[in-house]
């Protein structure tokens, strides 16, 4: 890469044209960043012209310029939020005393991990997703999935120059580990277990994008609270991107749901074999999909009691969720709050110390704010006139960390034996059955304007195209 213009390459606003350390860092990096790209980036798709939003500037102008580029020309940047004049620190023990614009040894190894940690899940969504373009319903869907996958590249690269600027030697490592370790795999798997599982079909896809794209969001805005201001800059402008993950899952499934609501009345059943024949997709499925994807999800926020929560609260690593908002001491000592053990056959409360509680804080956040999108699917569903309802499963279902994870629980919050667990299982996840028939829905349609039959068109195009927009050119 010597010799490159390092502006024109990687729209950036942290001045890498004159750090010459960063460059070095980069100058490794960069090739084997592609070289992952060519192995685990989108199948089949290196020499289509995507019409994708890039970010070359944070201001308004700049941050989304659309255009047909080749998705490994893409020009993957670094960006931080313009920083806050005098900004202090708002929370935990540091609380009044000036953001750190450098990371304090006694924060370095805790801050690396939560940096690495973040930074694993984005290109491991991409490997997840890398079959999907295979089967993708329209042009505007792949369009979509794509603008996803080099946004979650372009989230590592945001991790990476952190790692490269204020990390060292152990940061450069960390760099090149995250681009070796891949979803699923045995060996050498992704850190958090959601980024390992499957990401088999759209309808998957569009749950995940929904429900752990928001995970991403509420750990994004998390950091962006973090007494350490370049992680708090980058992750906020992250967030920017992440807002149309989220949007992709909702709508996605605000449309495959319109599709099955509107085959229902047109063939005036709700007859899971005779909708099945038609080739939709019938609700329990729908419901069973987003039961599995909301349950590995609010896995993510980790034990419901964490010591290592409360250290990094604390010392002001990671905050809540619009901390900067709330009206307590934003110290939390003293204070308690209510999570979920198995008590006597029971789901029951129990007070426990705030800090300790702080994964649970931002689960229970999480949770309120997914709710919102369900509640317009089922507004779809109403206005069909169908006596329906898509409903989020109880805390304590299907969880596998925490300690609720011994526990079998029913969607609706009751403890249950073992038998009862194994006699229901397949009314509320996904069964073999259900995958593979979503699977044999998953066909390519890629003339414009068309759409798969299982789906309905969206509303209206990206960026004020229309619908039927030439959104991919496949050479
Ligand atoms: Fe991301
Ligand atoms: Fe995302």
């Amino acid at each position: 890469m010597s010799g490159i213009n390092y502006s024109e390459k990687i729209p950036n606003n942290v001045n890498l044209a004159e750090d010459r350390t960063l460059q070095r860092a980069l100058e490794h990096w960069q090739p084997n960043y592609l070289s992952w790209w060519q192995d685990m980036g989108p199948d089949g798709s290196q020499n289509f012209d995507v019409y994708l939003r890039t970010a070359v500037s944070v201001d308004p102008q700049g941050w989304a310029q659309f255009g047909h580029v080749k998705m490994p020309d893409y020009r993957w940047g670094i960006f931080l939020n313009p920083a806050e004049q005098d900004r202090k620190i708002h929370f935990g023990d540091h609380m009044g005393e000036a953001a750190w614009q450098d990371v304090p040894g006694e924060h370095r190894a805790n801050l690396r991990r939560i940096i690495v940690t973040q930074g694993d899940t984005e290109p491991a969504s991409v490997e997840q997703q890398r079959h999907l373009g295979l089967t993708a319903p329209s042009q505007y869907d792949l369009r979509n999935l794509f603008q996803v996958n080099v946004e979650e590249g372009r989230h590592l690269w945001a991790m990476v120059y952190l790692l490269h600027k204020y990390f060292g030697r152990d940061g450069r490592e960390e760099a090149e580990a995250l681009l070796e370790r891949r979803s699923g795999q045995d060996d050498n798997p992704r850190i958090l277990e959601a980024f390992n599982e499957k990401t088999p079909d759209w309808l998957s896809f569009f749950m995940f994008t929904y429900f752990t794209d928001r995970d991403g969001k509420f750990q994004l805005c998390a950091l962006a609270e973090s007494a350490f201001d370049p992680l708090a800059r980058t992750t906020k402008f992250m967030l920017t991107e992440e807002a149309h993950h989220m949007f992709v899952g909702e709508s996605g499934v605000s449309r495959v749901i319109q599709r099955t609501v509107d085959m229902m009345n047109q063939l005036k059943t709700d007859d899971v074999a005779k909708l099945r024949a038609a080739g939709v997709i019938d609700l329990p499925t729908i419901q069973r999909y987003l039961n599995f994807h909301f349950s590995v999800t609010i896995d993510l926020f980790g034990a419901d009691q964490s010591s290592n929560a409360a250290t990094f609260y604390s010392s002001g690593l990671k905050g809540r969720f619009e901390e900067g908002k709330r009206t307590d001491d934003h110290m939390l000592k003293g204070q308690s709050y209510k999570v979920l053990e198995v008590v006597d056959g029971q789901v029951k409360e129990k007070e426990v110390p705030m800090l300790n509680a702080l994964n649970e804080v931002l689960r229970d956040d999480y949770i309120t704010d997914s709710k919102g999108g369900v509640e317009r699917w089922n507004r779809v569903i109403e206005k069909a006139g169908i006596p329906f309802r898509l409903t989020v499963p109880h805390k304590a279902f299907h969880r596998n960390i925490g300690s609720l994870a011994g526990s079998k629980v029913s969607p609706d919050g009751r403890v249950i034996s073992e038998a009862e667990w194994n006699a229901k299982v397949d009314e509320w996840l996904p069964t073999g059955e259900d995958r593979a028939y979503v699977a044999s829905l998953m066909g390519r349609v890629v003339e414009p304007g068309k759409f798969a039959n299982w789906i309905a068109p969206p509303v209206m195009g990206i960026n004020r195209q229309p619908v039927d927009f030439e959104y991919i050119r496949f050479n």
